[in-house]
């Protein structure tokens, strides 16, 4: 593709069809073209369908209008609703940050009282949920848990259809927002096989998750300050991140007017996914896998010969550093002030370190992702690695939701159905068995599917 440029400033796109000599206009309205005006693009064939784009994996391909989260990917900067991340992490709370996602704006005095109110008084979760759990093996992953029980959740609030219904919308979103950590930690006491521990509505959203997962005899739990503040730290670092794999498999769920508990199951399933949420897990297998500080020059070298990815490296948007990240990385100090340093961390800093140095990783633009150090701090504050997942998944509820809710809200908006390039057979006749031959060949050419 080549360009020319002449004096004309118009909020246009001129586009020949080389294939017909024809010339069409096209409106440019926020850096974007609308994918539909190309259809009118058509040869003389009456069977044309139209011109398409093609963009596997959506590269260059806006799918909504949003006004939540806003990303500069080659500054490094993140917004929610126009608030930077920095700002957040350090004045507000998790709780503040999913109101502001959700309404658009920071809560006043009498609007928090009532939201944390909302938010804590549905906490507990029915015991029949509860005992879905008792269906698990003792070794079953929290987050494949953390799904089944979320979906779970649709078969216990039948009115959750009701997805143009606001006030029952709300609803649903206080109880989401609320049982999510409820189930994390259950599922975590399953796995450990310890008694549930229930919520204590006297502490805060992360005090009491820390109570869910860790109180044992004592009688009333107190949390460690440094802690608490530490994981509302992570939970406002992960609310949201536009239109990412996970949010954009709640959209396209939600998109079919499906209820927001089995919407929100298919999302935490691609968070789940090494490549997205699960990353930090990953990561701090990855960590252990390379043991020592001397062994990274020779784990950087497989990596760059292709072997495998750095986890917790990259991004499909930050091509500079992620700034969650960079919080994430001070955080580490203030918790390791209270559990005691990481060794882990050393090793992380080192390879950081190589990385950032290598011409492979330069060239790639490739940075520390928020998953690269949010490991080693869950990993101090004793979450088990496979709990990782789901400590990504509490917070990106509200995330979840608020694009949700955008999503039922947009005019433009209807169920979500891609289009394809068909490349395969088409009409023939069907042949019976016995005139098949060997259809080893064949099925290979297939795919062997
Ligand atoms: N280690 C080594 N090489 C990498 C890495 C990595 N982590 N990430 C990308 N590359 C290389 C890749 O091989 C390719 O090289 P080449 O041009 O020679 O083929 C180039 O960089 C571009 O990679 P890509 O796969 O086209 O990039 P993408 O935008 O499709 O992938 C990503 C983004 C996050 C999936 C990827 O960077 C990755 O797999 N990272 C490791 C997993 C990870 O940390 N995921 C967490 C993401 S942040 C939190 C979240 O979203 O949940």
């Amino acid at each position: 593709m080549s360009a020319t440029s002449d004096n004309s400033s118009k909020e246009t796109l001129t586009i020949t069809d080389n294939r017909t000599g024809k010339q069409y206009e096209v409106p440019i309205k926020d850096g974007t073209i609308r994918a539909m005006d190309l259809r009118q693009i058509k040869t003389d064939d009456a069977e044309d369908f139209g011109l398409m784009t093609y963009d596997p994996a959506f590269m260059n391909t806006a799918s909504c209008k949003s006004t939540i989260t806003y990303i500069d990917g080659d500054r490094g900067v993140l917004e929610y609703r126009g608030y930077p991340i920095e700002q957040l992490a350090e004045q507000s709370s998790y709780l503040e940050v999913a109101y502001l996602l959700l309404h658009g704006e920071l809560p006043t005095a009498e609007q928090m009282k009532q939201w944390t109110w909302d938010i804590t008084h549905h906490t507990f979760i029915n015991e029949n949920i509860r005992k879905v759990l008792d269906g698990f093996h003792y070794n079953a992953h929290p987050m494949g848990m953390f799904e089944a029980m979320v979906a779970a959740l649709s078969t216990f609030y039948p009115e959750s259809k009701n997805i143009r219904d606001e006030a029952c919308r709300r609803k649903q979103i206080h109880r989401l927002i609320a049982k999510v950590p409820t189930i994390a930690a259950f599922a975590y006491r399953h796995r450990v096989g310890l008694p549930i521990s229930y919520p204590d509505n006297d502490l805060s959203y992360e005090g009491n998750f820390l109570n869910m997962m860790f109180k044992t005899t004592e009688l009333k739990y107190q949390p460690n300050p440094v802690l608490e503040k530490a994981l509302s730290v992570l939970f406002i670092l992960h609310a949201d991140h536009e239109q990412n794999c996970s949010t954009n498999t709640m959209r396209s769920i939600g998109s079919a007017e499906t209820d927001p508990y089995s919407a929100l199951a298919g999302a935490a399933a691609a968070l789940y996914g090494p490549l997205h949420g699960g990353a930090n897990e990953a990561v701090l297998r990855m960590l252990n896998e390379i043991g020592s500080i001397d062994h990274v020059p020779e784990y950087v070298k497989r990596v760059k010969a292709g072997e495998f990815r750095l986890m917790g490296f990259g991004h499909r948007v930050y091509k500079n550093y992620d700034p969650r990240a960079r919080i994430i990385k001070q955080i580490a100090y203030e918790v390791f002030e209270v559990t005691g340093r990481d060794p882990l961390l050393d090793l992380a800093l080192e390879l950081e370190r190589i990385a950032l140095e290598d011409e492979y990783f330069v060239k790639r633009r490739l940075y520390p992702n928020v998953d690269f150090y949010s490991g080693i701090i869950y990993r101090a504050m004793r979450f088990p690695v496979d709990m990782f997942p789901v400590l990504f998944a509490i917070p990106r509820t509200s995330g979840w939701l608020a694009q949700w809710v955008e999503l039922l809200n947009d005019p433009e908006q209807k169920i979500a159905r891609p289009r394809q390039i068909y490349l395969g057979q088409r009409t023939r006749d069907y042949v019976s068995m016995s005139q098949r031959g060997d259809g080893a060949a064949a099925g290979q050419a297939a795919g062997g599917a």
